[in-house]
C-alpha cells in the first residue's frame, strides 16, 4: 500500500486571510508594499501606462505563451472582438432582472471557444464587447458591433455610444486598462489560477476570478470614492467632511492597502492621466484638495499607519472624467484585469500542478 500524502505542518494564522503566504512563484507581475513599486515582468508600471497601448502591454504580459508581433497582437484581439459579437444577441434577450455584471458573465459563458487559437485572446477580445453590450441594453439601446481596425479603448468607448471618442479620452482609458492588467495574487487571481490547476478551460477561470472580483471588499471602492466626492462637493467642505467621517469611525474610500504600507503606485499613475483632462473637468482639482485634507486628517488619526492613496481614488476620478457611467466601474476592471488573469492561467498551467492545499480539522471528533 503507498503512503498517503503528509497532511501538512505549514499552518497559516486563519485570521489572516493567508497574508504573507506565497502560493505561487510568478514572472508576470511584482508589488513591493514597502517601496510602493509594481512591475510588470521587468518593467515599472509607470513606465508602460501612458507610454504603451493596452495591446502591447499585453503581449509584453503574455511574452512566454502567446507568440506573435504588435502588429499581430492587435489584429488578432480585433478579430476577436468581431467574433464575439455572434454571443451578444444572447445579453440582448438576457433578462432584465441581470445586473451589467452578470450579463458580461452571460456573454463569456456562451463564448465558442476555438481549440485551435489562445483562448487568452479570444476571452480578452470578447470582454469590452459584452461590457458595452451588456451596458447599452441596460439602458434600453442596441448594441454597437465592434471595429476590429481600432484599439481596444478607442473601440471600447465606441461601443458604449460615443461616436467619435476624444483622442485625450481614449489616452487616458488606455492608460487606465494598462495600470490595472495585473496585481499579484489578489483574490481573483488566486482564483483564475486555482481554476485554471484544475485544467478547465480559461472562460471558466475568467469566470470565477469575475466572482471574486464582484465583492465589495475587492472590485468595489471606486464608485464609493465618487460619492464621497460629491458629498464634499466644494473644496472648503473637505476638511470639517472628513472630520466628521472619522469621528464616526467610517473609512475614507480610496485611502488605505493591504500590501502597500506607502503610496499605491497606481495612484500617481492615473493622477498624472488627469493632467490632459483637467481643465475640462473641475470634479479633477475638487479631488486633489480632498486627497491632501484627507492624508493631513489620516496622518494625524494614524500616525503609525502610513496609509496613503490607493488606485480606486484616481480611478473614479479618471473614470468620471471620461464621462464613464459608476456602475461601470467594476467591469471596466474586469476588462482591464481579464488578460492578467489569462496570464496566471496559463503561468499555472505550464507548471503541471493542481492547487490543493491541505485544511486542519478542528470539528468534533468521531464519538
Ligand atoms: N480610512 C480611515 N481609516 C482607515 C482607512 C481608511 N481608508 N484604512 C485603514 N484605516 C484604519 C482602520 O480603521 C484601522 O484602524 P484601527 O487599527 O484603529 O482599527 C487601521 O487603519 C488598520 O486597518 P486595516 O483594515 O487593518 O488595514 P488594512 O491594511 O488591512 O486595510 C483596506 C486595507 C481594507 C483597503 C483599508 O485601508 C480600507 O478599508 N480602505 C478603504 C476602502 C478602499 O479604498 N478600498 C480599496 C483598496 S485598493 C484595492 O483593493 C484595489
Amino acid at each position: 500500500m503507498t503512503k498517503a500524502p503528509d497532511p501538512g505542518t505549514l499552518t497559516a494564522d486563519p485570521a489572516s486571510g493567508l497574508e504573507g503566504v506565497v502560493a505561487a512563484h510568478t514572472g508576470l507581475s511584482d508589488v513591493d508594499g514597502q517601496n510602493g513599486q509594481l512591475v510588470l515582468r521587468g518593467k515599472r508600471i509607470e513606465g508602460l501606462a501612458g507610454n504603451v497601448w493596452f495591446e502591447d502591454a499585453i503581449l509584453h504580459l503574455w511574452h512566454s505563451y502567446v507568440f506573435c508581433d504588435a502588429d499581430e497582437i492587435k489584429k488578432a484581439l480585433g478579430a476577436a472582438r468581431s467574433a464575439a459579437y455572434s454571443s451578444v444577441p444572447l445579453i440582448e434577450a438576457s433578462s432584465g432582472k441581470l445586473s451589467i455584471y452578470e450579463r458580461i458573465q452571460l456573454g463569456l459563458a456562451a463564448l465558442p471557444l476555438d481549440p485551435d487559437h489562445p483562448q487568452a485572446i479570444t476571452i480578452s477580445g470578447a470582454l469590452p464587447v459584452f461590457l458595452a453590450a451588456a451596458f447599452r441594453v441596460s439602458e434600453g439601446e442596441h448594441p454597437i458591433a465592434p471595429d476590429p481596425n481600432l484599439t481596444t479603448a478607442e473601440d471600447l468607448l465606441r461601443m458604449m455610444g460615443d461616436e467619435e471618442p476624444d483622442a485625450e479620452h481614449i489616452a487616458a482609458l488606455d492608460r487606465y486598462l494598462v495600470t490595472i492588467l495585473d496585481h499579484g495574487l489578489n483574490a481573483s487571481t488566486f482564483t483564475a489560477r486555482v481554476i485554471g490547476s484544475t485544467e478547465a478551460d480559461m472562460k471558466q477561470a475568467v469566470l470565477g476570478a469575475m466572482g471574486a472580483l464582484s465583492g465589495p471588499l475587492h472590485g468595489g471602492a471606486p464608485g464609493p470614492v465618487l460619492d464621497m466626492i460629491d458629498a464634499i462637493g466644494a473644496p472648503e467642505n473637505a476638511a470639517d467632511w472628513i472630520s466628521e467621517a472619522l469621528k464616526r469611525k467610517e473609512r475614507l474610500m480610496g485611502f488605505g492597502h493591504r500590501i502597500y504600507r506607502t503610496r499605491d503606485p497606481r495612484a500617481d499613475v492615473l493622477k498624472a492621466g488627469l493632467k490632459t483632462l483637467q481643465a475640462r473637468n473641475p470634479k479633477v482639482s475638487l479631488a486633489e484638495k480632498i486627497e491632501e485634507a484627507a492624508l493631513t486628517a489620516l496622518r494625524k488619526a494614524k500616525p503609525d499607519r502610513a496609509l496613503d492613496t490607493n488606485v480606486e481614488f484616481y480611478t473614479a476620478v479618471l473614470l468620471d472624467a471620461i464621462g464613464i457611467d459608476r456602475k461601470l466601474f467594476t467591469p471596466l476592471f474586469a476588462v482591464g484585469r481579464t488578460p492578467g488573469w489569462c496570464a496566471h492561467v496559463m503561468e499555472q498551467q505550464a507548471t503541471g500542478k493542481l492547487i490543493r492545499p491541505a485544511s486542519l480539522y478542528v470539528g468534533p471528533k468521531p464519538a
